[in-house]
């Protein structure tokens, strides 16, 4: 899909369906609505009557058909909500509605004006951007094994409609940023969405070497078993043989030539969780390709950075392998020890993640970053605690911790801290080893997850985004966030890196 920008009066625009907005409480349109208005002789006021149309939700919105007397054959109009309330989140979510509705009616063009371009204290720039994301995020369809009858009619093309010329430019790079992020976000997606046996840990590698080919800046180095065990990285190892599959570590690397700040970004990459021998049932395991969502996203920000180019120095950890249950695999009791020599009982061999995770950060540690932030869908009970849209954040920096959360906001990622609590560390201790790879039952099993990281990553300042609830949307209640994966994560720390940059 294509998003185009045209310094032409909206009324003229020759697409399925035309895009307008109100605000709420608004019944005499004024600006482009008002102009289009004029042009259906009065018919949006006439309906906003007829509907009582209240506009009070943003994304609540009533289709007119124009019987000829303007080129388009559809004027869509949408509801922004509240004034109070209008932010860029509302821009992206009505953006992306607008492509939900437009795709009703099988339309393959739609004209739209720039949403809030006009609003007090918002950046056009901004604005575009989020404009864009919501078009491109909404626009995303997994589809590539479905045959071509059963594939969703998709929009062809968006123009945005832009009256004052003098904002062109700056709409148009708004537009670009956002088609980057989204591109990176959708590309964090194909790989969540991927079926396991299409996305091998070796498939997953392939993928950060293609990002790599093309630009300088990024560069990445390949860890094959062998070379794994050298660098000691039995905790992961352990993880991996239970599976049929080669085990990867990734280590790539973009870096700007005025970068002044290192940043080590880690993903958690089970590209199946079975949940090896402590297996997983049937209906928590049906979704568990998506267990290398961390890694995608981490993936997703490296092909990010080759568009966005930040002052920055990055460095992408992903340690993918399976983790499944044979003869070979872990059993409760084995005692593996991580790279930075810490010694883990495994009583549970579906908290994997951490033990994957253990050897990555030692690794990032020894790299010396000014900051390390690890992804991972890590602990179901995150998904208990904050539900399907929102990340929890664990840190032992307090600056790092609010940057992050701050990133997370700018993306429309919703991010909340939970307490690194030292009580519970007494929850990790083993009989046998330094610590044992699960807390207490049913107690905290987020934080106790994150205070088994914590012993991984040295001094250096850190943060853990667990996403095992954002990662994954089972039904859509956001526009631009349909079903499958979501990509989150890439957003926040595209934002998160061009901040470090700043
Ligand atoms: N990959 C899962 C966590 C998960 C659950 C992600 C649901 C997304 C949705 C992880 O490896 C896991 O199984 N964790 C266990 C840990 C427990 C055994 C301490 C869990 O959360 O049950
Ligand atoms: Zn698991
Ligand atoms: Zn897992």
């Amino acid at each position: 899909m294509k998003i185009s920008i045209h310094a032409r009066p909206i009324e003229k625009a020759n697409v399925d369906v035309l895009v307008v907005n109100l605000f709420a409480g608004v019944t005499s349109p004024h600006g482009a609505t008002g102009a289009v208005d004029k042009k259906l002789k009065g018919l949006i006021r006439h309906r906003i009557k007829e509907l009582d149309f209240r506009a009070e939700k943003a994304g609540e919105s009533f289709l007119l058909e124009t019987h000829r007397l303007m080129p388009a054959r559809y004027v869509l109009v949408m509801s922004l909500g509240s004034r109070r309330k209008f932010d860029y989140e509302v821009i992206r979510r009505v953006a992306g509605q607008s492509v939900v509705e437009a795709r009703k009616i099988k339309a393959r063009t739609m004209g739209t004006v720039l949403h809030g371009a006009g609003a007090a204290g918002l950046d056009p720039q901004q604005c575009a951007q989020s404009m864009a994301e919501g078009i491109f995020l909404a626009s995303y369809v997994f589809d590539k094994y479905k045959k071509k009858e059963k594939k969703k009619a998709r929009i062809s093309e968006v123009v945005v409609y832009q009256r004052d010329e003098s904002q062109v430019a700056v709409v148009r790079r708004g537009i670009k940023r956002g088609k980057y992020f989204s591109s990176a976000t959708a590309r964090a997606r194909d790989l969540v969405n991927e079926p396991p046996q299409a996305l091998s840990p070796k498939i997953l590698v392939e993928n950060a070497q293609k990002i790599a080919q093309g630009p300088a800046s990024v560069s990445v180095e390949v860890f094959e078993r062998e070379a794994i065990k050298k660098l000691g990285m039995n905790a992961f190892l352990g993880v991996a043989q239970g599976s049929d599959e080669e085990p990867y570590f990734v280590h790539m690397m973009y870096k700007h030539p005025q970068a002044k700040k290192r940043v080590v970004l880690a993903g958690k990459a089970i590209t199946f969780d079975s949940g090896g021998l402590s297996l997983k049932p049937s209906e928590a395991m049906a979704t568990m390709k998506m267990d290398m969502a961390g890694g995608a996203a981490v993936l997703g920000v490296f092909s990010l950075l080759t568009k966005i180019l930040p002052k920055v120095e990055v460095h992408g950890l992903i340690a993918s392998c399976e983790n499944m249950p044979s003869g070979k695999a872990l059993k409760l009791g084995d005692v593996v020890r991580a790279m930075n020599g810490t010694t883990v009982e495994v009583l549970n061999t579906d908290a994997e993640g951490r033990l994957t995770l253990a050897d990555v950060l030692s690794y990032g540690a020894k790299l010396k970053p000014d900051a390390m932030i690890d992804i991972a869908t890590l602990t179901g009970a995150a998904v208990v605690a904050l539900g399907d849209y929102i990340t929890a954040l664990m840190g032992n920096d307090a600056r790092l911790s609010e940057d992050l959360i701050k990133a997370g906001g700018r993306a429309g990622e919703k991010i909340w801290q939970l307490p690194l609590e030292d009580l519970y560390e007494d929850h990790l201790k083993s009989k046998v080893a330094d610590m044992k790879n699960i807390g207490k039952r049913g107690s905290a099993g987020t934080i106790s997850a994150g205070l088994f990281l914590q012993h991984f990553v040295g001094n250096i300042p850190w943060a853990h985004l667990d996403i095992a609830g954002p990662a994954w949307i089972e039904q859509q209640d956001i526009s631009y966030l349909p079903p499958g994966g979501s990509g989150v994560g890439v957003r926040t720390m595209g934002e998160f890196l061009e901040s470090m940059a700043a």
